[in-house]
């Protein structure tokens, strides 16, 4: 069974600007993303069985609701994040503090390093890929790849509007891929290719990309994604998905969408 957390957006809104998605004068209708944000969950607990851990929102912690970026579990150990913005360094004492009451084994990070959690670490049972330069570091990686036994193929974040892993590459349960190729370097582009094959590999359309359409929740076979992506849609349908489209615009206002508002508990 999945377990996902999730923080409710009781203050959510745009309260700095630390993507090139967020923008001041850009308000958040705040009564429509609640409903936004409940209608994901709504999918997420009653069509898909997904079992939700709600975590207490804080005031003045707009971003804490994306809880993509509270850390990684794995097992029942959990690495707490090390923000790079100042603005939501605020925000790791509140993860820590639910990781540690909810009984996991807390992994910090040394000081001056960066993680960004689950939005920079996405993969495979067997191996997994860690975004860096625009929020985490690339030197967390060989750590994380030794503490638990994994291989993490590192790829550099090239766009700043793609700038957590899981903005711009959505690995599925099925060893399928979506992904936006223009948000890696050459480099990146081959070491993705090398991995994962062509033909469970899916090049999202720009238009698509900038919708969030690899800020998607797969849970089994189905994947809850947001909405106005429909030729992702369409593949994904074609691999034997079930697709749940989501209205979460008010979300991408601050730069993330459905992905974003979850961790995967395991
Ligand atoms: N406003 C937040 C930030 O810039 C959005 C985070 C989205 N999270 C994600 N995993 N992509 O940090």
């Amino acid at each position: 069974m999945s377990r996902l957390l999730v923080c409710p957006p009781d203050f959510f809104g745009i309260e700095y600007e630390i993507n090139p998605w967020m923008r001041l004068v850009n308000r958040v209708d705040h009564a429509r993303a609640v409903r936004q944000w409940h209608e994901l969950m709504r999918m997420l607990e009653r069509d898909l069985g997904v079992v939700l851990e709600r975590m207490a929102p804080v005031p003045e912690l707009p971003d804490l609701v994306f809880t993509a970026n509270a850390g990684i579990v794995v097992g029942r150990t959990a690495v707490v994040s090390r923000f790079r913005h100042p603005e939501r360094q605020r925000e790791e004492t509140h993860f820590e503090g639910w990781f540690r009451r909810h009984g996991y084994e807390v992994m910090t990070v040394e000081e001056g390093l960066h993680f960004e959690g689950a939005g920079d670490l996405l993969g495979y049972p067997e191996y997994w890929f860690g975004g860096y330069r625009q929020r985490s570091d690339i030197r967390i990686f060989p750590l994380l790849s030794e503490r638990f036994r994994r291989e993490i193929i590192p790829l550099e974040l090239v766009d700043s509007r793609f700038y957590h892993l899981d903005t711009c590459f959505c690995p599925l349960s099925g060893g399928d891929l979506l992904y936006f190729p223009a948000a890696f370097d050459r480099y990146g582009q081959t070491a993705i290719a090398e991995r994962v094959p062509d033909r469970l590999r899916f090049t999202v359309r720009e238009d698509e990309a900038l919708k969030f359409a690899c800020n998607a929740v797969c849970v089994g076979k189905h994947v809850v994604l947001p909405a106005g992506c429909p030729t992702t849609q369409a593949w994904l349908r074609t691999r034997g998905y079930e697709t749940h489209p989501v209205q979460l615009d008010e979300f991408m206002k601050s730069g993330g969408s459905a992905k974003c508002l979850t961790l995967a508990l395991g």
